[in-house]
């Protein structure tokens, strides 16, 4: 799929609002992801207000580029609807990359930041957001429009000593 092929981490964006509708087209394509028996526990923290990504970005030193992020989705888990509990990275991690695909698609970089299991970096997301006790961060993304005009290109990681074929004797 070409989207796969170009979305790229994107880490500077244009001082430019993501449209209402664009944020709900990612979070259904997040909502649409596979999880451990459709679980689904799942809640999406969506933050378009500069100051409180620039708090993120101040608090957190794997998140420093978020300071120009006009969206930040904070994936968390609502940990009281666990049905397969030892599932949830998985779950949260397809959502996560829909999240991203889907926004690639709609020209909006994107790029994860690593959150759980970094205690650090999940109390300075709960404290920043006033999370509930239910509500654990999973991964924080800052989406934007790409500043600069080659962000969304193909790199080819293709390498065949990465695959162990078992074939017909
Ligand atoms: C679980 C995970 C955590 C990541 N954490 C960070 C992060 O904290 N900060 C950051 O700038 N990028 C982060 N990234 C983005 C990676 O650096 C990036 O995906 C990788 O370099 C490959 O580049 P690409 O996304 O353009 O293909 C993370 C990616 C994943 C999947």
């Amino acid at each position: 799929m070409d989207i796969i092929n170009i979305r790229r981490s994107v880490r500077k964006y244009q001082d430019k609002a993501i449209e209402k509708e664009k944020i709900e087209l990612i979070l259904r394509a997040a909502m649409q992801a596979p999880s451990a028996r459709n679980q689904q526990a799942w809640r999406f923290l969506v933050c378009t207000q500069k100051n409180k990504n620039f708090e993120l970005s101040e608090a957190t030193p794997n998140m420093k580029f978020l300071k120009n992020a006009p969206l930040v989705i904070v994936f968390l888990t609502s940990l009281c609807d666990l049905t397969v509990p030892n599932m949830y990275c998985q779950d949260l991690s397809a959502s996560v990359e829909n999240a991203m695909l889907e926004a690639a698609s709609l020209k909006i970089g994107s790029c994860w930041c690593g959150t759980y299991p970094n205690k650090e970096r999940m109390e300075n997301v709960r404290n920043i957001f006033s999370l509930d006790d239910n509500l654990e961060p999973f991964a924080v993304v800052g989406f934007g429009y790409p500043l600069e005009d080659d962000a969304f290109k193909f790199i080819d990681r293709y390498d065949e000593n990465k695959i162990i074929n078992v074939g017909e004797e």
